[in-house]
């Protein structure tokens, strides 16, 4: 939850580490751009692009105004907004550990804040592999560009603010180096850890849905529900970040962070207030309450996945295995379902389900909540009905809207029964369009509004449930990879899976919302 339409944010210096890459351009590009075009972003917000890369300002200006004309939300391209922006974007180019680039990088942004009014505020975006962060982090602390800010002004100087992008650590160990590290060089206050699944409209929706509505309170708790599901199923496979992918997988890509943080907003208790901290306190309980999948646990429980090769809507498309990037003889999971529990008060007993994968049969992010039969004594007991229970899912993307499955009599002199939707879709209830996940986040670190990034222990608690797992799957690497065609729903081995406790549907039957 996140008010981002109010007016705070600061004009300030955005210095993107690795602006050459794909993320600068298909995501915070557009990002800034749009910001720009509805007037969101402070007059004053300069952009400076670092990398090795050779590039001057200007070849940097035409390759974002590419990036904006190709993968902005918005279109066409307004020129006129963009020129104004353009005049504020700037490159340098450098080593990520070398003195040099960092002295030439904070001479401009002293000439910058002289010419420009920034005041001394800088936002640093780690937007390179996770392999870089330390030793571009040393590197601006030993210039003296890092430093340790309770708050802004402190000292007469103006907000520094960093920006970490995912996968955030690979795995509890590693976060927690990453974390010590970083609190040795700045507060918590100062520190963004970027899951861009909080920015999302319909993500921000599953608090208010929550808590701005009355009738959910009363059943959105064990007695009522039979279980929780969170989807994230894509249909693309690893594209051009194969080489990413493959030291990482679906588990650290996504589960890890993504499906946990949608989790932790539908199952947490109301927090006392919006404060970030308020928030982050309760979703990182549900976190401690998550149940630890261990051994043979998580051969009972989780299911992974490879997709192999196979013609999708007519088209051949390949085993994952020979996407550029991949080892051929690769290990590496792209799917992945389990199921856990939440051992407190409200949720014991109640199975959570979680599932995401590549190259799946349909792109659908939801989370399903499935309410407790009805006892057979009226209804139930009637020949030929087949009743279902009640389900509420949220439908994150793309087809955005929250649906409510319930039971209705069909129309006429018989007893007839039906399982018929409710179905409220946010695209003709609100036809302005939403924004892109990453322009109220950008806007959020310049605001320093922290409630919609990562807490140093959400963080750590969501990679000691995913690192088990991780080490389970160590010690015994899985033996039928690649396991599931594309454009499926995943291994069969799953469907099985959840088919033994889940009498209504599976997780990864035909359609997950069937
Ligand atoms: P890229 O792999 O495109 O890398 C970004 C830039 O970092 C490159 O252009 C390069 O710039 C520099 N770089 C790449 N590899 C190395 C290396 N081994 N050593 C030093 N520098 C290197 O990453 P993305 O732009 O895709 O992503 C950036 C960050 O955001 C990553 O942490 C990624 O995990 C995360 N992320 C990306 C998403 C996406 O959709 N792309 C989605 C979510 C998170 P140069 O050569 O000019 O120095
Ligand atoms: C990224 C993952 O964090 O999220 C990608 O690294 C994934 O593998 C992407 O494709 C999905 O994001 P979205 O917003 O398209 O659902």
């Amino acid at each position: 939850m996140s008010d981002t339409g109010t007016h705070d944010a600061q004009s300030c210096i955005v210095v993107i580490f690795g602006a050459s890459g794909d993320l600068t351009r298909r995501k915070l590009a557009p990002a800034l751009y749009n910001l720009a075009r509805e007037r969101l972003l402070p007059d004053r917000t300069v952009l400076i692009g670092y990398g090795r890369t050779e590039m001057t300002d200007q070849q940097f200006r035409s390759r974002l105004h590419q990036a904006v004309a190709e993968f902005s939300h918005t279109q066409p391209l307004d020129e006129a907004v963009w020129d104004s922006l353009a005049g504020r974007v700037f490159y340098q180019r450098g080593a990520y550990d070398e003195a040099a680039g960092y002295r030439g990088l904070q001479r401009r942004l002293r000439e910058l804040d002289g010419q420009l009014g920034t005041g001394g505020n800088r936002i640093f975006y780690m937007s390179i592999p996770p392999s870089v962060v330390l030793p571009v982090l040393h590197s601006l602390r030993d210039a003296g560009a890092l430093t340790r800010r309770r708050r802004c002004d402190e000292a007469g100087q103006g907000c520094l603010r960093v920006v970490f992008e995912k996968p955030f650590g690979r795995d509890l160990e590693s976060a927690r180096r990453l974390n010590a590290e970083i609190d040795g060089l700045l507060e918590e206050c100062q520190v963004f850890r970027m899951d861009h699944y909080l920015g999302k409209e319909t993500v921000q929706n599953i608090s208010v849905l929550r808590f701005a509505n009355s009738i959910f309170e009363h059943v959105w708790r064990s007695e009522s529900v039979r279980y929780v599901r969170v989807t994230v199923a894509e249909t693309i496979g690893v594209e051009d970040r194969g080489g990413y992918f493959d030291q990482t997988g679906i588990l650290r890509d996504i589960l890890q962070n993504h499906v946990l943080q949608l989790l932790t907003l539908v199952t947490m208790e109301p927090p006392a207030s919006l404060d970030a901290d308020a928030i982050r306190d309760e979703k990182a309980k549900v976190l401690r309450c998550l149940r630890r999948l261990e051994g043979e646990e998580v051969r009972r429980s989780v299911v992974r996945g490879q997709y192999d090769g196979g013609v999708v809507d007519g088209r051949e498309v390949p085993a994952y295995r020979d996407e550029p990037g991949v080892e051929p003889d690769s290990l590496t999971e792209t799917f992945v379902a389990l199921r856990t529990y939440i051992d407190n008060w409200r949720w014991a007993g109640v199975p959570i389900y979680l599932c995401a994968g590549k190259r799946l049969a349909e792109r659908l992010t939801e989370v399903a909540v499935e309410f407790k039969g009805v006892p057979r004594v009226l209804f139930g007991a009637m020949e030929g009905v087949e009743l279902r229970a009640n389900r509420l899912v949220l439908r994150i993307q793309p087809d955005e809207g929250v649906s409510l499955r319930f039971v209705s009599k069909v129309p006429g002199l018989k007893m007839e029964l039906r399982n018929v939707e409710m179905d409220f879709p946010y695209g003709s209830a609100f036809p302005a369009a939403s924004p892109e996940a990453y322009e109220r986040l950008l806007l959020d670190v310049m605001a320093g509004r922290s409630a919609l990034f990562a807490r140093r222990d959400e963080v750590e608690l969501a990679w000691e449930f995913a690192t088990t797992i991780l080490e389970q799957w160590e010690k015994e690497p899985p033996p039928d990879f690649p396991n599931y065609k594309p454009g499926t729903w995943g291994p069969i081995s799953s469907e099985a899976f959840f088919a033994e406790d889940t009498v209504y549907d599976s997780v990864v039957g035909p359609h997950p919302t069937a």
